[in-house]
C-alpha cells in the first residue's frame, strides 16, 4: 500500500477503506509516514470530509495506537465526561463529586491548560499536596473506593492523536469534524468508560462558533460512540461568555466549592445538573431527567457531594481542609475593581478575551513548559444582560502586582461591550443530542 495513493484517493473525494485507514494510523504512530504526507492527507480530509464509517474506523485505529484502560475490575457502570473546552470551565470539579455521591463511578483523565483555556489538573493543584500522577492500579482502586479519580493522561494513551494533533495545530487542519471527532472519541474510548457525556461548547470562546456546527459535531461524536458500543450523549451549551463568574485556577476551584455548598453559581449549576442527569439516566441510576436532577440537588443540599469532593482531594494527597475553609487556597495579594465607563447593559463578554486577561496575569501557559500562578485571575461581577451604572464594578482583577492588575483591567474592559439595550436572553443549554436509535 502506498501513502501517495491514499492521499490521492481522499483528494479526489474517495472513501478510504479500513485497511487504508489502519495503514495510515500505524504509519503515523511508528514514524514511517513522513509529516508532509500526513499533513497532505489531513488537508484532504479537511476539504473532502469523511463518511461516518471512515470516521469510526479512524477513531478505532487511533484508540488502538496505544494503551487502553480496562475498567472492568471496577463495580457498576463507569462514566466519563468531556468538554470541548472553554473559558472558566470548572465543571468537572463539581460534577464528578455530585455524580459519585449518587453511586455512579467516574474515571476521568484530564489535561493541563494551554493558551487562554485552563486545565482541570492545574486547578486541582491549588490544593497543597494534590497529585494527578498515579499508576493504573492506584487510579482503578480509587475509582472503586472513592467513586471517582482524576488523573493526568498517560503518555501511552492514544499516541497517534498526540502526533496528529501537533501537526494539525501547525497546518491549519484543526477545524474538521471527522478529525475533531476521531481525536476526542479515540481518547474517550481508550479511557474505557461505559457512559460518555460530552459537553459541546458553542460561541465566541469555543471551537464551534455556530449552533449548526456544534450540532453536527455532537451528532457525529454521539453516533461514533454508539457504534463503538458506548452509551454516549452530548449537551450543546453556551460559550459566548465565560462559564460562571470565576476565571483563574484557584478562583475557579472556589466557585466550584461554592456550588457544592449550595451557592447559586449561575449557569454552572445548570450545566452540572444537566450533564449529571444525563449521566445518571444513561447509567441506569435514575428513571428520568427529573428524578436524576432531584437526586443531584439532594446530594448538594445534604452535603454528600461536598464530602465526596473532600474525600477525593484527600485520596490524591491534597489538603482537604481547604474544601471547608477556602482561605487555605492560593489568594492573590492585589485586588483591583474594574469600573464601567458608561451605564447600560452588558451586551457581550468576549470569552476568549477574558481568558487572555487571565493568561496575561500569569494564570495560563504560553508554552507547554511555562509555569503558572494559581492565585491570579478575574471575577466577573456583571454578566451578559446585567444592568450597570457608570463607575460600578464590572469585574475584580486578582493579580500578583499592581502593574499587572492595571494592564489587565485595561484589557478586560475591551472584552466587555456595554450598550443601551438589554440583550435578548439566550438559553444556556441549547440541545441534548442522544444516539439516533435511542432518540
Ligand atoms: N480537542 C481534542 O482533543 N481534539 C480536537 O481535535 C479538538 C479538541
Amino acid at each position: 500500500m502506498l501513502m501517495t495513493d491514499i492521499i490521492a484517493k481522499k483528494r479526489d473525494g474517495g472513501e478510504l477503506s479500513p485497511e487504508e485507514i489502519g495503514f495510515f494510523v500505524r504509519g503515523v504512530s511508528d514514524g514511517s509516514i513522513p509529516d508532509y504526507q500526513t499533513s497532505a492527507l489531513l488537508m484532504a480530509i479537511v476539504w473532502r470530509g469523511m463518511t461516518r464509517r471512515e470516521t469510526l474506523e479512524l477513531t478505532l485505529a487511533m484508540m488502538r495506537s496505544g494503551e487502553t484502560l480496562d475498567l472492568s475490575s471496577i463495580s457498576g457502570v463507569k462514566a466519563d465526561k468531556h468538554s470541548t473546552g472553554g473559558v472558566g470551565d470548572k465543571t468537572s470539579l463539581a460534577l464528578l463529586p455530585m455524580v459519585a455521591a449518587q453511586g455512579v463511578r467516574m474515571a476521568k483523565m484530564s489535561g493541563r491548560g494551554l493558551g487562554h483555556t485552563g486545565g482541570t489538573l492545574d486547578k486541582l493543584e491549588s490544593f497543597p499536596g494534590f497529585s494527578s500522577a498515579m499508576s493504573d492500579a492506584q487510579f482503578l482502586g480509587q475509582v472503586e473506593r472513592v467513586g471517582f479519580a482524576i488523573a493526568g493522561q498517560t503518555a501511552d494513551l492514544d499516541p497517534a492523536d498526540k502526533k496528529l494533533y501537533a501537526l494539525r495545530d501547525v497546518t491549519g487542519t484543526v477545524q474538521s469534524i471527522p478529525l475533531i471527532v476521531s481525536s476526542i472519541m479515540s481518547k474517550k474510548l481508550a479511557a474505557g468508560a461505559d457512559v460518555i457525556v460530552l459537553d459541546v461548547k458553542v460561541g465566541s470562546g469555543a471551537f464551534m462558533k455556530t449552533e449548526a456546527d456544534a450540532l453536527a459535531l455532537a451528532r457525529e461524536m454521539v453516533e461514533v460512540g454508539r457504534l463503538a458500543g458506548k452509551r454516549t450523549v452530548a449537551c450543546i451549551t453556551d460559550m459566548d461568555q465565560p462559564l460562571g463568574r470565576a476565571v483563574g485556577n484557584a478562583l475557579e476551584v472556589k466557585e466550584a466549592i461554592a456550588l457544592l455548598k449550595g451557592g447559586d453559581a449561575l449557569e454552572l449549576r445548570e450545566l452540572c445538573l444537566t450533564l449529571g442527569s444525563c449521566i445518571l439516566t444513561e447509567a441506569g441510576a435514575a428513571e428520568n431527567d427529573a428524578a436524576a436532577r432531584a437526586k443531584l440537588e439532594r446530594g448538594i443540599a445534604d452535603g454528600t457531594a461536598l464530602a465526596k469532593f473532600a474525600e477525593f482531594i484527600a485520596a490524591q494527597g491534597g489538603d482537604a481542609r481547604a474544601v471547608y475553609d477556602t482561605s487555605l487556597l492560593p489568594d492573590a495579594p492585589v485586588k483591583l475593581e474594574v469600573r464601567a465607563d458608561s451605564a447600560g447593559y452588558v451586551q457581550r463578554i468576549d470569552a476568549e478575551g477574558v481568558g487572555l486577561v487571565s493568561m496575561h496575569l500569569g494564570g495560563g501557559r504560553e508554552t507547554a513548559e511555562s509555569g503558572i500562578d494559581l492565585a491570579v485571575g478575574v471575577i466577573l461581577n456583571k454578566k451578559r444582560g446585567d444592568a450597570v451604572e457608570r463607575g460600578e464594578s464590572i469585574a475584580t482583577i486578582h493579580a500578583r502586582t499592581p502593574e499587572s492588575a492595571a494592564s489587565a483591567a485595561e484589557l478586560l474592559k475591551k472584552a466587555y461591550a456595554i450598550g443601551a439595550e438589554r440583550p435578548e436572553a439566550v438559553p444556556f443549554v441549547k440541545a441534548i443530542v442522544r444516539a439516533e436509535e435511542e432518540a
